[in-house]
């Protein structure tokens, strides 16, 4: 049987390891196999082995939710891809075949998009897991998201002001973004003060340095900006006490997404809670996955969207434990930081 190296997280709450397991030797029609070039790490992965979630029913685990590389198999069914076009998916660690740490991995065509010829795999592997939580809680409709733009062909013109906490997140870069995109203003990001420049060149208008007001003065630092009502807020950083801030600066009718659940205690009527779901494989996402999907190659060409500034860490696959203790120490800041598996010695 033919193997792959793999990060493998060993047991609940154990030890990341480098290993060996059986790379997929047949390809489910619909599907494509695709060797892994770039993985990106994001904080669910030191979540995961941090706190052991329910939904993950087997050990060893695979991890990672960002990937690029080269198709290697096409599954019966497939159109449009061939044996060594450069793609990006997002990976789905719920199913060890299907997750980003290893060598190859599978997942189904439609959820899948060329790269083109400006970007990296490590740029590329910076997109999916950020620009889906963005994407799913702005555009696609309700119950799943907001609704701004649920065909994600950049065709329509919203108006009034938004808050973005947690501005210099991936996360909160890509949600910027789509704001700029649907014609949203101002857009006022809560971030550290080194990142404003950046998020000024993504869409931000205006700007609230984390390290100089705290989340409870933050309505107030908001209300110096505009007088006109918040009736949207995307929280990207999502702690307690953020998520609590942004649901008291919204203005009655408002609606607050959250990416880390609904954590808000103080609640009034009129008021909306949004807790996302940054996936496109569940059947509750997958129509907006696929309509994103279709689309996102030519957006990625044009700059329209621009991928996350870059780490590529060194060590292939045995560099991910490393990184994710930065992540977790917050030791990162407006970076996506890459593992290249095929390094893996
Ligand atoms: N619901 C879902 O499906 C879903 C999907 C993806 C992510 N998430 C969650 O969303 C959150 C963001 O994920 P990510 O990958 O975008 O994060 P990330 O890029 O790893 O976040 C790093 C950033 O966090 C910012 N930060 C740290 N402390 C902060 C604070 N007190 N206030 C505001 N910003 C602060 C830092 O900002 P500065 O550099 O400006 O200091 C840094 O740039 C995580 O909790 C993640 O688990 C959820």
């Amino acid at each position: 049987m033919s193997e792959q190296k793999a990060l493998v997280l060993e047991s609940k709450q154990g030890r990341f390891v480098v290993s060996t397991r059986p790379k997929p030797t047949s390809v489910p029609a619909g599907e494509l196999l695709v060797k892994i070039k770039a993985s990106a790490l994001n904080p669910a992965d030191w979540k995961v082995q941090d706190f052991g979630p329910a939904y993950i029913e087997k050990y060893p685990a695979v991890l990672g939710s960002d990937i690029a590389g080269d198709v290697e198999t096409v599954g019966e069914g497939v159109t449009g891809f061939s044996k060594g076009d450069r793609v990006l998916c997002q990976s789905f660690f719920v199913n060890n075949e299907y997750a980003g740490f290893q060598q190859y991995t599978l997942v189904p065509a439609e959820i899948v998009a060329k790269i083109p010829e400006n970007l990296s795999y490590s740029q590329a592997a910076s997109v999916p897991l950020g620009l889906t939580t963005a994407s799913v809680g702005l555009f696609s409709n309700e119950p799943t998201g907001l609704g701004l733009d649920p065909s994600f062909d950049l065709n329509v013109k919203h108006s009034g002001p938004v808050l973005v906490i947690g501005a210099s997140t991936s996360v909160g870069q890509f949600s910027i973004q789509l704001l700029r995109l649907v014609k949203l203003s101002p857009i006022i990001a809560y971030a550290s003060a080194h990142q404003f420049d950046y998020l000024k060149s993504l869409g931000a208008t205006e700007f609230i340095d984390r390290k100089q007001v705290s989340f409870s003065d933050l309505p107030a630092a908001v209300k110096k900006i505009t007088s006109e009502p918040i009736k949207l807020v995307y929280d990207a950083f999502s702690s307690a006490e953020s998520e609590q801030a942004g649901y008291d600066i919204l203005a009655d009718g408002g609606t607050i997404i959250v990416t880390t659940g609904d954590q808000i205690k103080n609640k009034v009527d009129g008021k909306k809670v949004l807790d996302v779901l940054g996936s496109v494989h569940p059947p509750t996402n997958r129509e907006f996955g696929k309509a994103q999907y279709r689309n996102l190659t030519k957006y990625l060409q044009d700059g329209t969207i621009v991928p996350n500034r870059t780490e590529e860490l060194p060590n292939g696959l045995a560099g991910i434990p490393d990184g994710l203790e930065r992540l977790k120490n917050n030791q990162v800041s407006g970076i996506k930081l890459i593992s290249l598996p095929q390094e893996t010695a």
